[in-house]
């Protein structure tokens, strides 16, 4: 569905955008996986294409302005084409007391999920401006829309998306560009068990308080967030814009 359009992923050398890779390279399109850690950006790429033809990976911090540029000029470059897809998905987990947090917890928190969220899609605009069949997504967070104690400034950080998607929805519409965001609940990744692990010494039995919460009664898979993501870059979309679309199992649905 997705034949030689160009795409770049952010935070892709895991979890989500690692799964977002590997689909769009199945739905035939070239892969740029980027990762602050450069040898899992790299590990992805090649073992989604060894011959190193359709996916590549490059190092990127997203908070770095210098680093956002050059992955869009060596994604330009190398595949000789403008940014297709750019799924600005790197982040980063808070959980704990807001008062005992360290000011450089907090500030990293908004740096790598609000600014570097920010500081990627400014630089892969000015490539998508230039594509006939463009998409922004980013990875948002059932966090972005509803809020939980002890989460204070994930809950902050993935709200600003929410407006961020909107803002952009507006100003690049008329340009063609379709702004969008997915909005997982509780997903199978290294990060969730992470996440749990910093307020809970008992992280299964956390997951599995998630679970009872959730009508569907299971985690979100990242192949099902990838199946979110084909259709919001795909022309099946192409109404649609401005729009977080939640992938929650219908824990946001209210209360079980
Ligand atoms: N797993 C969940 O339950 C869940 C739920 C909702 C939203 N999310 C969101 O999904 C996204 C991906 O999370 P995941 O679960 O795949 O986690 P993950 O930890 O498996 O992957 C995140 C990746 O982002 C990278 N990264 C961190 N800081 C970076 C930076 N400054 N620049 C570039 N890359 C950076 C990490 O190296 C890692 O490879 C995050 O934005 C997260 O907030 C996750």
């Amino acid at each position: 569905m997705l034949r030689d359009y160009t795409t770049v992923i952010t935070g892709a050398g895991s979890g989500i955008g690692a799964a977002v890779a590997w689909r769009f390279s199945r739905e035939n399109a070239r892969v740029v996986v980027s990762d602050i850690d450069e040898g899992a950006a790299i590990g992805v790429a090649r073992a989604i294409d060894p011959s190193g033809v359709r996916a590549i990976g490059l190092r990127c911090d997203v908070t770095q302005e210098q680093d956002c540029a050059r992955l869009v000029t060596e994604a330009e470059r190398f595949f000789s084409a403008p940014i297709d897809v750019f799924l600005a998905n790197a982040g980063v987990s808070f959980a704990g007391n807001f008062l005992e947090a360290a000011p450089a917890t907090l500030r990293r928190v908004v740096e790598v999920n609000v600014t570097g969220s920010i500081l990627s899609a400014q630089a892969a605009l000015r490539s998508l401006v230039r594509s006939p069949r463009a998409s922004l997504i980013f990875t948002s967070s059932i966090s972005g829309i509803t809020a939980r104690a002890k989460r204070s400034v994930y809950n902050a950080s993935k709200h600003a998306l929410t407006g961020l998607v909107k803002a952009l929805a507006l100003e690049f519409g008329p340009v063609g560009v379709r702004v969008n965001a997915i909005a997982p609940g509780a997903t199978d990744t290294p990060f969730l068990r992470a996440h749990l692990a910093k307020v809970t010494a008992d992280v299964d039995q956390a997951v599995s308080d998630i679970v009872s919460g959730m009508p569907l009664g299971r985690l979100i898979s990242p192949d099902e967030f990838a199946d979110a993501a084909v259709f919001l870059v795909s022309p099946a979309s192409r109404s649609i814009t401005g729009h977080t679309l939640l992938l929650d199992g219908g824990a946001t649905a209210g209360r079980m």
